[in-house]
């Protein structure tokens, strides 16, 4: 074996492998700080506040507004370590090529394992959460709905969530064509699901009664402590900002700001709904209750037409976020596939469309399965302890390339270091504990099929190992070149500028 010890990837030849040895392969960069602000608000606002804001309040009672800063909290702190390694190795990877520049590919490997929780599962869990709004308008309008067979999985009443299925299926058909590079939509989506909320607040504060909020911790510190790992669902997606590093124009000044705009306006907002939604109709009849946010408005006006159009905005506010995050999955994906830690088939990108269809539509078919057949909550829960265990790792990459790579350019650096990312793990730890007994063994599962994928094919057919052992083969040669220059380029461990290149080919409109 020639492997060395750890086999860690230098942040030089991440940012050059997704610049100029792309020729033919790389993304254009389009994406301005607005953008990725809708961008990122695109990725986060959806199933979380719409629907998962029930099963908070039943966890939590009017404690949910607690819970959502508990959540918030740990997001912000977690995210000055994102945007820290965001702004020093600005690369489509997000989480895994952090921890490949750090605590090598093993690590690595997993941490893209995990990311298949927060990007991959979530948009079943996302895609299940739109069903419930979407047969809220077809009540609101037409005044009826599909049935129950047909809009919940098995275990809940049905046979198929087939609304769950066909979201996916548009979010894949519409990214396979470059839709996600239209500005204006993404923009558009991004005001009318904060323009939707707004209006929520609007009407459910005109009807607030300060006595729903007592007694405030209804259910205890326990009940505090598992609402907060349910809130958390609802922040999930602001590190997909990091995944589209290689299309942001000035990335390392960019993708920063862009974090932590998205954070801070996703909390007031969230925090406001939960205030106004407790305040106008009590926990007690908000906590588990299926597009409660409508439920709630049509009991303040006393008619359905203002949770038609409440529920019209989570449609699209959903769908968004299938959108978006299907587009990070597809991302990350690309990045470990040109790693050659999963088959190359994932970085296959479509002369025609300039997007990775096959893969594209892998992910769409793969996980429209748990879309189908698994409950919110299970495929929820999941999510969570799959971003959490990524967050945890992301503080963990901060300290150690603070360590191992002092020099390296870092437009942004977390503050007051590095209390940040320790607290951040303690936060990610906290949360991790309130998922509960039934999600560390699910995930534990999970995590021993991953170990054991890596060492029987990624460990294998990894470029960086090819790299080094000279063992290079038809798919790993080009990668090898770009490891060994980049090394060589990036050996003094201070240069870092490919960052900012233009890639040569384009992607979408
Ligand atoms: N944060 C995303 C949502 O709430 C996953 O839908």
């Amino acid at each position: 074996m020639h492997a060395p010890k750890l086999r860690i990837k230098s942040p030089d030849v991440l940012i050059a492998e997704s610049g100029a040895d792309r020729a033919g392969h790389g993304l254009r960069r389009t994406m301005g700080l607005f953008q990725l602000v809708c961008f990122g608000v695109g990725a986060i606002v959806g199933t979380g506040i719409f629907v998962g804001l029930s099963d908070t309040v039943a966890e939590a009672g009017p404690a949910t507004v607690l819970t959502f800063v508990l959540a918030a909290v740990t997001c912000v702190l977690t995210a000055f370590s994102f945007a820290e390694l965001g702004g020093a190795i600005p690369v489509s990877g997000s989480s895994y090529s952090y921890a490949y520049a750090t605590l090598g590919e093993g690590a690595a490997f997993i941490t893209g394992w995990c990311l298949l929780l927060e990007y991959g599962v979530s948009v079943s869990a996302v895609a299940v959460g739109w069903g419930q709004y979407l047969n809220e308008l077809l009540h609101s309008v037409f005044g009826w709905q599909l049935p129950a067979a047909l809009s919940n999985p098995p275990g809940e009443g049905g046979v198929v969530n087939v609304p769950a299925v066909v979201v996916i299926a548009l979010a894949a058909s519409l990214l396979v064509r470059g839709v996600r590079e239209s500005a204006r939509a993404t923009a558009a989506m991004a005001v009318l699901k904060i323009g939707v909320l707004a209006l929520f607040c609007a009407i459910a504060f005109a009807a607030f009664e300060g006595g729903n909020l007592t007694p405030f911790a209804a259910h205890g510190l326990a009940g505090v402590t598992s609402g907060a790992s349910v809130a958390f669902f609802s922040y999930i997606g602001f590190d997909a900002i990091t995944t589209a590093g290689e299309e942001v124009k000035n990335p390392r000044r960019t993708v920063p700001l862009a974090i932590m705009v998205c954070i801070g306006v996703v909390t007031l907002l969230y925090c406001l709904v939960a205030l106004a939604a407790i305040g106008a109709l009590s926990a007690d009849e908000v906590a588990g209750k299926p597009a409660a946010l409508s439920l709630i408005v049509n009991h303040v006006t006393g008619s359905t037409v203002g949770g038609g159009v409440i529920a019209f905005g989570a449609i699209v506010a959903i769908a968004s976020v299938v959108l978006t995050v299907t587009y990070g999955q597809t991302r990350i994906l690309m990045s470990m596939s040109r790693d050659g830690l999963i088959p190359g088939v994932f970085q296959r990108i479509s002369p025609k469309t300039a997007t990775p269809v096959a893969g594209t539509w892998i992910v769409a078919a793969v996980f429209a399965v748990p879309a189908a057949v698994v409950p919110l909550k299970v495929v929820l829960d999941l999510t969570t302890i799959g971003t959490l265990s990524a967050m945890v790792i992301v503080n963990v990459s901060v300290i150690v390339l603070r360590r191992s790579r002092p020099g390296l350019a870092r437009p942004f650096r977390a503050p007051l270091f590095p209390l940040p990312p320790l607290l951040g793990i303690a936060c990610c730890g906290y949360l991790i504990y309130g998922t509960g007994t039934a999600t560390w063994l699910q995930f534990g599962v999970f995590l021993l099929v991953g170990a054991v994928l890596y060492v029987a094919y990624g460990r294998r057919h990894s470029r960086l190992r090819s790299a080094h052992t000279g063992a290079a083969g038809t798919e790993a040669e080009g990668g090898a070149k770009a490891v060994k220059a980049a090394e060589a380029a990036g050996a003094d461990g201070t240069t870092g500028p490919a960052g900012e290149r233009a890639p040569v080919a384009t992607h979408g409109g």
